[in-house]
């Protein structure tokens, strides 16, 4: 029996988690899709690390990856994921499982179709803790009880025996979150949980997980296509592009001194909330690359503003920034002289063509 589920011998020296050129490639009709493609980074125990890349750039089959979730048919994967000092990789479904719940768990995107529509809210939480961890029927119904409670559900009592269409949103997202809590997880996944939600809902889903971290000592990993819903939420940010991790750095560095051009572009799309004459969202120009034909070099260079011979011709390699905790793949990065000379350029043009405008009113 593999050691990971024997559950005596745990690592606790090193990262909590270590993912090294993780690849996961699926078979299609039109080729080999690359959703994610060669990823590294590592995870310590109580952190919360950020996800950000726009739509359709490998986060969620990235987290699925790690867990171990995704349908074996027409998926190649390769790579290592460590978790406590253990590979995971090639595990058999019968030891996932017992991963699952336990050790890692995660808060599906959406939470209509994730919650079972004929089965009470209770009898959803109560399973995971019936299966897991062997409780009888009135130690997981107490425990359902405090979860909901945990996670700031009004009435808790009244709510174990409604479905999921009896609640709002914002309370199916809380009791997606207690189940994900249930098993006590070392690592919890959170994939877009706030999208569909208004702003203040968002904003205290994401205190409520930031607060169960904490308690926990449970490291997090927030997924999301918007860079302001984790900045005051994450100690490290990684961004994603087309499959690719670009830039990694802790959130503070991040926001000080991003290197690349595509995660200043994500900065600003993020709608100005203090300022309603800004709203309206500024999406990167250029769509995202093909991942069965990404282009070659840069795969951001199609889009990006700055780009030079060199970034359509050669892939640039992670770099490490003034910091050993800050890389980044650009050969020009944010504030490099070919940079500043190029967004010199932009400016001037930008502004004589707001003057001929001006001039033609
Ligand atoms: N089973 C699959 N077969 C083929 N392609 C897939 C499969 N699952 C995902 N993809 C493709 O992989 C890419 C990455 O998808 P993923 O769902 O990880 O994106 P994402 O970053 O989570 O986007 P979003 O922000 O929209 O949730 C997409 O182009 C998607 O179409
Ligand atoms: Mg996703």
């Amino acid at each position: 029996m593999n050691s990971r589920v024997q559950a005596t011998s745990r690592q606790t020296d090193g990262p909590l988690l270590k993912v090294t050129d993780l690849k996961t490639h699926f078979r299609t009709e039109r080729g080999l899709v690359r959703s994610v493609d060669g990823v590294s980074f590592s995870l310590e125990r109580g952190r919360a690390l950020g996800i950000v890349g726009e739509s359709g750039s490998g986060k969620t089959v990235l987290s699925r990856s790690i867990m171990g979730l995704l349908p074996g048919r027409n998926t190649e994967r390769s790579g290592s994921v460590v978790f406590e000092g253990e590979e995971i990789i090639g595990l058999s479904l019968k030891d996932r499982r017992k991963i699952w719940g336990r050790e890692m768990s995660m808060i599906f995107q959406d939470p209509m179709t994730s919650l079972n529509p004929v089965m009470r809210v209770g009898k959803q939480i109560t399973e995971g803790l019936k299966i897991h961890l062997g409780m009888d029927n009135e130690n997981a119904r107490a425990t359902a009880l405090r979860l909901l409670h945990d996670v700031r559900i009004p009435e808790p009592e009244k709510r174990l025996n409604q479905y999921a269409f009896e609640l709002s949103g914002g309370m199916r997202q809380r009791v997606m979150i207690a189940i994900a809590l249930a098993c006590g997880p070392t690592v919890l996944f959170a994939d877009e949980p706030t999208t569909a939600l208004d702003v203040t809902v968002q904003a205290q889903i994401l205190e409520l997980i930031g607060e169960q971290r904490r308690d926990r000592n449970m490291s997090v990993i927030l997924v999301t296509h918007d860079l302001g819903v984790v900045a005051g939420h994450t100690d490290e940010i990684a961004v994603m592009y087309g499959g690719k991790l670009v830039e990694k750095a802790p959130t503070r560095t991040l926001f000080a001194n991003m290197k690349m051009p595509y995660t200043e572009a994500l900065l600003r799309s993020i709608p100005n909330i203090e300022d309603p004459s800004h709203t309206r969202l500024n999406v990167i120009a250029g769509r995202p690359p093909d991942l069965v034909n990404p282009p070659k070099g840069c795969r951001f260079s199609p889009r990006c503003e700055y780009v030079q011979p060199k970034c359509i011709a050669e892939e640039p390699p992670l770099l490490t920034a003034e910091h050993a905790d800050h890389v980044y793949a650009c050969w020009y990065p944010v504030g490099s002289p070919v940079y500043r000379e190029k967004r010199a350029q932009l400016d001037k043009a930008k502004k004589s063509a707001g003057m001929s405008q001006v001039g033609a009113g």
